[in-house]
């Protein structure tokens, strides 16, 4: 078996993913894919040991070079990378150890899981005063909920101004297209500018709070002292930019692949009469239909072998979580949506070093606003098919339209 079933960029591929998926993964733990130069790691076993083993890195050289940055070979006619490499290089999801534990360690201390139930209460204000101005007759729950609720959470603890959010919803769509397979040289110009401009915002305001401190992280990363001294800017500008933008992106498109799979499964009685928690509820959604469903590695070491398979250092591997998350060795019933499932054991949040700092903010936020959801509106339905956002990687529908009408 070859990849040659894996095509990302096929918009049937993009609707449903899934039927291609299990072929790969029923087929072989590891399918070479001849389109992408690399390796697709098909199964629960493998993806979770490829998070764990240390002789794989997210780029070549244990530092970020300009080379592990330019994911696609067609884009070599952009000359000028430096904005966009000068963010990246320094993000916690581009750095290996010791750089990396360096700065994860700093700020893991605002995210620990007793630091994030502190923040319930203010959490729960948020996805009130969201929901509380949906018209029942009709909303988008990406637009009009997801989004503006997820924003506001990730920018609040971090202290970014809140009339700023739509233009830091606009900066992170525009950066993050370039973690798909293969962006358009569009793409990649508008995520060169947003990198530049947002960088330009966030150092100016850590310049700000470093003269007039305040109770907030970016206060904290602005003033924090390490053994080996303090951040530098550059960090602290990459590392504001990969929270603000990871706040939200996978935690909005759960909620929208989530609960159109509730809705559409007839699913949502069951949360709303509480015979499932919403915490339940939630990891089920983040199994079932991942938000992030691509992942890659560099094999940094000789000797490095995978299901038997010897792979020479310098190769490339993609990890398919929607592959893994529905693998019938570690899941029953995989392909069937069971709202009460509350299995753990989805890859979605990954593991190992890179393992989502913010995974029980999110869990977290999905808690709350399918709680506030349910409270509120106890008949769902979808006024139309949702569409997919056309790319593979970061999985999401466009919209997503329901109404409280019958
Ligand atoms: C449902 C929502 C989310 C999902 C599915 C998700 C998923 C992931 C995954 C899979 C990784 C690992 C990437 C890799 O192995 O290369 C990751 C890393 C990360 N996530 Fe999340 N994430 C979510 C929400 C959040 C939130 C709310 C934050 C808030 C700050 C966040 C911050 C981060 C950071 C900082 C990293 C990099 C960690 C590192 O490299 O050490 N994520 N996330």
């Amino acid at each position: 078996m070859t990849g040659e079933s894996f095509k990302p960029n096929d918009a049937a591929f993009v609707v449903d993913p899934y039927p291609a998926l299990a072929e790969l993964r029923e087929s072989a733990p590891l399918v070479w894919s001849e389109d992408f130069d690399f390796w697709l790691v098909t199964r629960h076993a493998e993806v979770l040991a490829c998070q764990r083993d240390r002789r794989l890195g997210r780029v070549t050289g244990g530092h970020a070079a300009p080379n592990d940055l330019r994911p696609i070979k067609t884009l070599q006619t952009i000359s000028d990378w430096t904005p966009y490499y000068d963010v990246e290089r320094h993000s916690l999801l581009m750095l290996e150890p010791p750089e990396h534990t360096r700065i994860r360690s700093l700020v893991s201390r605002a995210f620990t899981p007793k630091r994030i139930r502190e923040l319930r209460p203010a959490i729960e204000q948020t996805a009130e005063t969201m929901s509380t101005s949906l018209d029942p007759s009709g909303f988008d729950l990406i637009a009009d909920f997801a989004q503006p609720f997820s924003i506001r959470v990730i920018a609040k603890l971090l202290g970014a101004p809140l009339d700023s959010v739509d233009q830091l919803l606009a900066w992170s769509h525009a950066i993050v297209k370039m973690y798909e397979l293969d962006p358009t040289e569009q793409q990649a110009e508008a995520a060169i500018r947003a990198s530049g401009e947002f960088a330009e915002w966030v150092g100016e305001l850590v310049a700000q709070r470093r003269r007039e401190p305040t109770d907030d992280l970016i206060t904290a990363l602005g003033l924090a002292e390490t053994e080996e001294g303090r951040l530098t800017l550059p960090e602290i500008v990459s590392t504001v930019i990969l929270l603000l933008n990871a706040g939200h992106e996978a935690t909005v498109n759960t909620m929208g692949n989530g609960m159109t799979a509730i809705v559409r499964n007839d699913s949502w009685d069951q949360v709303v009469s509480g015979a499932v928690s919403s915490e339940v509820a939630v990891e089920e959604m983040l199994r079932w239909d991942a938000p992030l469903q691509l992942f890659e590695r560099w094999v940094l070491q000789d000797g490095f072998e995978l299901a038997g398979q010897p792979i020479r250092a310098g190769s490339k591997l993609a990890m398919l979580f929607g592959a893994a998350n529905r693998d019938p060795r570690v899941f029953e019933n995989p392909y069937r949506f069971e709202v009460g499932r509350g299995d753990r054991n989805h890859i979605t949040f990954g593991a190992g070093t890179h393992f989502c700092l913010g995974a029980p903010l999110a869990r977290l936020e999905l808690d709350i606003a399918v709680n506030e959801l349910a409270s509120r509106f106890p008949n769902l339905t979808l006024t139309s098919d949702p569409e997919r956002v056309p790319a593979f990687v970061i999985r999401g529908y466009q919209a997503v339209n329901l109404t409280t009408e019958t």
